[in-house]
């Protein structure tokens, strides 16, 4: 599966000092460096130059990747275990959709939710007489993290209008919290969910709708929900009004689902237009995926890096480090893009995968995680490479805590690369304990300014290269067939149905009470 060219690369690139490379090749932090739509990517601190760059390139021009990428942006099956196109991208208007039968379905729909979005930001919307005060939105999974990301991240485009709140958890205090203070008369509660049969999504909805009736009774609570679904008709039989169930079609997957209805939540928070500018975005990063020559193709080449390291190099994670508060909660966003589209061990033709797959992706906030996991990245057993989500405007901010925030994270970098080599002197135990050994890669991914438009690319950006890196695997990263026991087990727990689990489950569910015997 791993051309021997490659593999050569590896062999020659593992043992070499990244500092010598520099040295070597003057030209290698430009050649490393690639930009798009407001978004910087450099990769010089990584182990890797061009011309190993240049093979997988050429590895990924084997496995047909410029027909798999046509077919992806013009609607072909490119999920086949489910018989479907993945055309998120339609919400974008990306060129290749352009006067198609998704495009028109997704205008009528974004013209709905526009509307929709308009009326009760303008508070015309009134389901007991007045304004909207507090939107939460009900769902879990590509029905919450999304939209939980961008209105964190944007937080500060959103100017007038309803706040936001999320609920995805059963635990009763998620709900408890998200309509803590609130007037119940003001609430508009959204329930997001692609197939409105998630159990956790249909169990907080019962509630809210239940907690809401007790405030403003049975009769009237109905008309504080909306839905985003593809699945109108059990919407509606749910209880919410036709006209406030805005569809959108099964070929848009749960985890790339934040730029359809789903981001209904962040149309009304955030305001249609930071929405739509917030997409133009990713339809920049679409085009920029669709045309640029695959050496400088910001997807392509970033899939090419984490699929070298994790393949090549033998690092099973990657830790994402944004230095932004407003980007907290993108490490969690990128789990369930990456993880649940790549984390898959059988090929799109029902084989053994050769290769295992995606990283485990994880991370945090800088610099509070400097003061947690870095310690663990800097002298742990494992090489994790890293990437740093950084702001560029920070680095030369007249705010000294922007530009402390900025240095912060260039010296993290520096330093997981170069390490530190303490001279033994008196006390060589603890000289041995406080060096470092660096040789720890990294890359850089800048943002001009965090905005709609980054953002939007920003998101773009990793869906195209969990695409290119599901090419690279030969599988299929639209399904997501791993989560369904687990849905069935908790099932057959519930109703009892217990001979077929193991003993220690079984003692677990007698133990806590949870059957009687
Ligand atoms: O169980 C996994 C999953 O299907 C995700 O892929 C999806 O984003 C999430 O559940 C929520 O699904 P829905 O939007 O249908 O409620």
């Amino acid at each position: 599966m791993l051309p021997p060219g490659i593999i050569a690369h590896a062999a020659r690139l593992g043992e070499v000092r990244i500092r010598d490379l520099m040295s070597a090749q003057p030209g290698r932090a430009a050649g490393l460096l690639i930009s798009h739509a407001g978004i910087e990517l450099d990769l010089s601190k990584q182990r890797l130059d061009p011309p190993a760059l240049t093979a997988l390139t050429g590895h990924l021009e084997t496995l047909d990747f410029h027909a798999r990428r046509d077919a992806l942006l013009s609607g072909g099956i490119v999920n086949a275990s489910e018989g479907r196109p993945a055309l998120h991208t339609a919400y974008r208007h990306g060129a290749r959709v352009q006067g198609s039968d998704a495009e028109h379905l997704v205008d009528e729909t974004q013209a709905q939710t526009r509307a929709f979005a308009t009326r009760v930001r303008g508070g015309d919307f009134r389901p007991a007489g007045k304004p909207v005060s507090r939107v939460i939105n009900i769902g879990i999974g590509g029905s919450d993290l999304g939209p939980r990301l961008v209105a964190d991240a944007l937080a500060d485009h959103a100017g007038a209008g309803p706040e936001l709140r999320f609920v995805a958890s059963l635990d009763p205090s998620d709900l408890q919290h998200a309509v803590a203070g609130a007037d119940p008369e003001t609430l508009l509660f959204i329930i997001a969910s692609k197939s409105f049969s998630t159990q956790e999504t249909l169990m907080n909805g019962q509630a809210a709708r239940d907690w809401l009736a007790g405030h403003v009774g049975a009769a009237q609570s109905g008309r504080h929900f909306a839905a985003a679904s593809a699945a109108r008709d059990k919407a509606v039989a749910f209880g919410i009004a036709s006209d406030n169930v805005f569809d959108f079609p099964d070929w848009v997957g749960g985890r790339y689902s934040v730029w359809s209805a789903v981001g209904l939540s962040l149309e009304i928070g955030l305001g249609p237009d930071v929405f739509a500018a917030f997409r133009d975005g990713a339809r920049s990063m679409d085009e920029h995926f669709a045309t640029a020559p695959l050496a400088r193709n910001l997807p392509v080449v970033k899939a090419l890096v984490d699929f070298w390291n994790r393949n090549l190099l033998g690092h099973p994670s990657r830790c994402v480090a944004a230095y932004s508060a407003r980007l907290g909660l993108l490490p969690g966003y990128l789990q369930q893009l990456e993880m649940e589209s790549l984390g898959k061990s059988v090929t799109a033709n029902g084989e053994p995968a050769p290769l295992p797959g995606g990283a485990l992706v994880w991370g945090g906030c800088g610099t509070e995680v400097q003061h947690s996991f870095f310690q663990w990245l800097h002298q742990g057993g494992d090489v994790t490479p890293v990437d740093f989500i950084g702001i560029a405007s920070h680095f030369a901010s007249d705010d000294p805590r922007e530009r402390v925030l900025a240095a912060n994270m260039a010296a993290q970098g520096a330093a997981l690369l170069d390490g530190v080599q303490l001279p033994a002197g008196d006390d060589p135990a603890l000289a041995a304990q406080r060096s470092m050994p660096g040789g720890r890669i990294s890359s850089v991914l800048l943002l001009d300014a965090l905005t709609p438009a980054t953002l939007g690319a920003l998101l773009a950006l990793h869906e195209h290269k969990v695409f290119v890196e599901s090419v690279l695997y030969g599988i299929n990263p639209f399904d997501q067939w791993g989560v369904e026991l687990g849905k069935v087990l908790t099932k057959g727990i519930l109703d009892g149905e217990l001979s077929r689990y193991d003993a220690s489950t079984r003692a677990m569910l007698a133990r806590t009470g949870f059957v009687s015997d």
